[in-house]
């Protein structure tokens, strides 16, 4: 059976449908079987990135599937399944979905809001039996020169929950990338405008190793 990796958060906005596109394209470029599963489904979610893909005549290198199409045999056979989720689920949701992954990842940007908001999730996920040892937090949106990434890492570590080591910097490229369907790995120089996309793939795949 894959290694079901779901990406939630109780903020909307934090990005986790570039993270769980990009982490896809991670760890297929390592080789692994990999599908995204859409649990969204609005405007803005990874299916709407593969579908922009599509139309540029540059898909992307996993399936991404909507739920409907998920049967359990097309999983089978699968090293890893990534979820992208709804912006504030409701707690049902999440208790749900902590039991069907076998990691939760959470991304959190490093404003103080949106660390309260990744600690009180922590809490809600320590009161379900064991959920709070599937959890993963993952600062994105990093401004990457002020130790603003740093500092956050720390803090949460100190209030009890894992962290990953990578930093997800804040790149321009990310936004390019979602614009055309691509991963930043795949953006054409000319629309590399920042000339970030080579570091923004480094995290990427750094966190890939971290994740699996
Ligand atoms: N590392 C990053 N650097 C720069 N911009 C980013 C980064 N990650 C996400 N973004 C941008 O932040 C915005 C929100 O990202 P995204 O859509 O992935 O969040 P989300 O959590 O899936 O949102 P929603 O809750 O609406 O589903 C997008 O404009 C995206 O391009
Ligand atoms: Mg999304």
């Amino acid at each position: 059976m894959p290694a079901v990796i779901a990406i939630t958060s109780e903020k909307g906005g934090v990005g986790k449908s570039t993270l769980a596109v990009h982490l896809a394209g991670a760890l297929a470029e390592r080789g692994l079987h990999v599908a995204l599963i859409d649990e969204d489904g609005r405007i803005g979610s990874s299916a709407g990135w593969a579908q922009r893909g599509v139309a540029h005549g540059t898909p992307l290198s996993f399936e991404v599937l909507e739920p409907e199409e998920v049967r359990p045999r097309r999983l089978r056979d699968l090293d890893a399944v990534v979820i992208d989720t709804e912006g504030r689920p409701r707690r049902k949701e999440l208790r749900d979905l902590s039991e069907r992954a076998d990691t939760i990842l959470v991304p959190s940007g490093v404003s103080m809001l949106e660390l309260e908001a990744t600690i009180a999730l922590a809490e809600f996920l320590n009161t379900e039996g064991g959920a709070r040892r599937k959890l993963k937090v993952i600062l994105t949106r990093v401004p990457p020169t002020s130790g603003a990434g740093e500092r956050a890492r720390e803090d949460l570590r100190d209030a009890g929950l894992t962290v990953c080591n990578t930093l997800v910097r804040q790149y321009a490229a990310y936004l390019r990338a979602a614009e055309l369907g691509v991963l930043c790995r795949d953006l054409p120089p000319k629309e590399d405008a920042g000339g970030r996309a080579a570091q923004a793939w480094e995290d990427i795949l750094s966190l890939s190793r971290e994740v699996l």
